[in-house]
C-alpha cells in the first residue's frame, strides 16, 4: 500500500543568495533612507519607493527563478525598508492573507545578528507542540515566504545595524483584483 500524496499541504519557501552581492549592497543602502527605522508607515497609499529600481536589478534572477512557480506573472506590490538599530525588534505579524512576501537582508552580520523566525500556522501533530523555524541565513540572501505566514523580525542586540528590505508579491490576475478593491474602496471614501 502507498499513497499518492504524503501531504495534505505544504509550506513554500525560497532562499535565494543575491549575485554580484558586494556591488548591489553598495548601491541598494546608497539608495535607502538613512535616518528612520523604516518607511512602511510613509509609504502607504504613495506606491513603491524610490529605491525599488536598484533593490530589482539585484533580485532580478532571484524574482526570475521565483516567478517559474507563479505562472500568471509576478508583481511586487508593495517595498518598505527597517533599519533595526540596538534593542529594535519587529514583533508577530503578517503581510496580509493574499501573495507572497519577501526579505532581503541588506546589512547583516551573520555573527551577531538573527535572522527572521517563522512560525506554522498549524501545531505539530506528533504532540501538539507549536512549530516555528529561523532560516540560516548571510547577508545578500533573499527569503519568499507565504504573506500569511506569521513571522517576525527578533530584537536586535548588537551594536550594528541590521537593514532589511522587505516586499510583497502577487500573481498578475491577484494583484488587478487587490487594486481593484482599493480603487473602489478610494473612490468611495471620496464622494
Ligand atoms: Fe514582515
Amino acid at each position: 500500500m502507498s499513497n499518492a500524496r504524503d501531504h495534505l499541504f505544504k509550506i513554500p519557501f525560497k532562499q535565494y543568495s543575491v549575485p554580484d552581492w558586494e556591488h548591489h549592497k553598495k548601491l541598494i543602502l546608497d539608495a535607502l533612507p538613512k535616518e528612520d527605522y523604516t518607511d512602511f508607515f510613509a509609504l502607504k497609499g504613495k506606491g513603491l519607493p524610490s529605491y525599488i529600481s536598484t533593490v530589482g536589478d539585484a533580485i532580478d534572477p532571484c524574482m526570475k527563478d521565483f516567478s517559474q512557480t507563479y505562472p500568471p506573472g509576478v508583481f511586487l506590490s508593495s517595498m518598505w525598508y527597517e533599519r533595526s538599530r540596538k534593542f529594535d525588534a519587529h514583533g508577530p505579524h503578517n503581510h496580509g492573507a493574499t501573495g507572497f512576501s519577501a526579505i532581503l537582508y541588506v546589512d547583516f552580520d551573520q555573527s551577531e545578528h538573527e535572522s527572521t523566525v517563522f512560525y506554522s500556522p498549524f501545531n505539530d501533530p506528533m504532540n501538539g507542540d507549536d512549530m516555528s523555524f529561523q532560516p540560516v541565513v548571510r547577508e545578500g540572501d533573499l527569503i519568499v515566504f507565504p504573506a500569511m505566514i506569521l513571522h517576525e523580525g527578533p530584537m536586535n542586540m548588537s551594536e550594528k545595524e541590521r537593514v532589511i528590505v522587505s516586499f510583497n508579491i502577487m500573481g498578475e490576475d491577484v494583484l488587478t483584483a487587490y487594486n481593484s478593491g482599493k480603487r473602489e474602496g478610494v473612490l468611495s471614501q471620496a464622494k
